[in-house]
């Protein structure tokens, strides 16, 4: 801009002085040379990478098919977006040069395999971290010093197995400073005990849209929760202990919707809950969906005598068919054994007496042998072999 505003006054005195023209011209070429290395030093010594846009300590280099974070990045920058790109993995090589100042870190939507504890070697005051959409599978313990407040892993395992590693992250015991978890869109079907109870600090964590199948006592229990995200998961009841763990937090906003519950005597408590305590911010939202009487009937609205295990209609009938089924079986098992005896008779009397006179050819040989043998030297021999 300052380049196009200043070149044409130098061009206008030039045709005014007729003899400094040349001089004049030579002199307008130099302060062209001068802004053109001056706006170079701009993009180079400030340092905003190929294929990024820098503006007040903020880079984005954002669906640029990139395959490593690009350098060198601008030293002041704090927050930067690397997203949508092609990366595979962060470590320590991909931040070569300190960058004191940078504290958010979005890789969403790239596919990073493999997230080394290395990477925060340069990033001394790293505080965000999101790792959305992404495709881990090695993921390493962060270092004990690190500043971590927000982890977003919303989406970002490649299956269940590597989800794991991230579990081992949580209660490695080094994530003294987190304050907000996202592990939406995973596949969690349960969560191991004690899992959160190393994060001193976080309030937020959201679960939403998980194969939770049961909230485990323990599970939840340590961080002061303000903020627990529940929805779109598989359970059909929360126990009691977990309710307790709950109420341990009177701050607490839960939010339960979205879950197929199962409105049995093991709901009870749950409703009890729902209808004594303003935790679950959407408690008006909650409905059954077993069993089929029930099915869209608010949780709130159920009365405790509805709440039955009735196994009458269903376990019960097929305990009795198959308890008839098995004396079936054994009785005509009994009458086929019954049968071949029967049918066999005669060849079993020939078997008896065959054994019988088996057993009498055998009495009588001793008795031969022993008369054959009644010579006293060799009588102790003979009996010693037989026996
Ligand atoms: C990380 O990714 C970069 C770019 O794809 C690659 O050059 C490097 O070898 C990878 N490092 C590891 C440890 O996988
Ligand atoms: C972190 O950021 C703060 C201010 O934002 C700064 O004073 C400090 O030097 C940075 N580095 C470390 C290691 O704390
Ligand atoms: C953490 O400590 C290691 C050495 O123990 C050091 O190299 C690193 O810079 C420290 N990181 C932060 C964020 O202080
Ligand atoms: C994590 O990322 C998802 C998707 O971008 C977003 O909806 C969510 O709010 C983020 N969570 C946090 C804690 O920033
Ligand atoms: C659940 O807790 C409530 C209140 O603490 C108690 O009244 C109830 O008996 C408990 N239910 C079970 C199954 O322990
Ligand atoms: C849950 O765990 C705590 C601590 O381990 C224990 O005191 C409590 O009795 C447990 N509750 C249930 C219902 O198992
Ligand atoms: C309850 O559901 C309705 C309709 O789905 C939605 O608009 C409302 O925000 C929900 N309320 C809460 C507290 O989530
Ligand atoms: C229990 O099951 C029986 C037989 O299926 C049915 O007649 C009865 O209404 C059920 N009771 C409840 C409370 O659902």
């Amino acid at each position: 801009m300052r380049g196009t505003r200043s070149s044409p006054r130098v061009f206008t005195g030039g045709h005014r002085d007729g003899p400094a023209h040349v001089g004049l011209w030579m002199l307008r070429v130099v302060l062209l040379l001068l802004l053109l290395v001056l706006a170079a030093g701009v993009q180079t010594g400030e340092g905003c990478p190929d294929k990024c846009l820098c503006a007040t300590q903020t880079v984005k280099c954002q669906n640029q098919d990139l395959e490593s974070i690009p350098q060198p990045l601008p030293a002041n920058t704090r927050s930067l977006f690397v997203t949508g790109n092609h990366i595979t993995n962060i470590s320590v090589e991909s931040f070569p040069t300190r960058l004191e100042l940078l504290t958010d870190l979005y890789l969403n939507g790239n596919q990073i395999k493999s997230v080394d504890s290395t990477v925060f070697d340069n990033l001394p005051n790293l505080s965000r971290l999101d790792l959305t959409d992404n495709k881990i599978v090695h993921f390493s313990a962060f270092p004990v010093n690190n500043t971590l407040q927000v982890l977003n892993l919303s989406s970002a395992f490649h299956n269940r197995l590597s989800m794991d590693a991230v579990l081992s992250v949580l209660q490695s015991g080094t994530l003294l400073h987190l304050t907000s978890l996202d592990l939406s869109n995973n596949d969690f079907v349960v969560l191991p005990d004690g899992l959160f109870a190393g994060l001193s600090k976080l309030t937020t964590l959201s679960l939403r849209k998980g194969s939770l199948i049961a909230l485990q006592n323990g599970t939840l229990a340590g961080p002061p929760l303000l903020d627990l995200d529940l929805r779109d998961n598989r359970l059909r009841e929360i126990p009691n202990a977990s309710l307790a763990e709950f109420d341990l937090n009177p701050g607490l906003r839960v939010l339960l919707a979205g879950n197929p519950w199962r409105c049995d005597c093991f709901i009870e408590d749950l409703v009890l809950w729902l209808k004594d305590s303003t935790l679950a911010m959407d408690r008006q939202n909650l409905s059954c969906v077993d069993p089929g009487d029930l099915r869209g009937v608010p949780l709130l609205q159920l009365d405790p005598s509805q709440l039955e295990c009735n196994y009458s209609g269903d376990m019960k009938g097929v305990l009795e068919t198959s308890y008839v089924f098995l004396g079936l079986v054994l009785a005509l098992i009994g009458v086929i054994f019954l049968l071949v005896l029967y049918l066999n008779r005669k060849g079993i009397k020939r078997w008896i007496y065959n054994i019988r006179d088996a057993c009498r050819d055998h009495m009588e040989g001793y008795h031969y042998r022993y008369e054959i043998n009644s010579d006293p030297r060799l009588a102790n021999l003979s009996i010693n072999s037989d026996v």
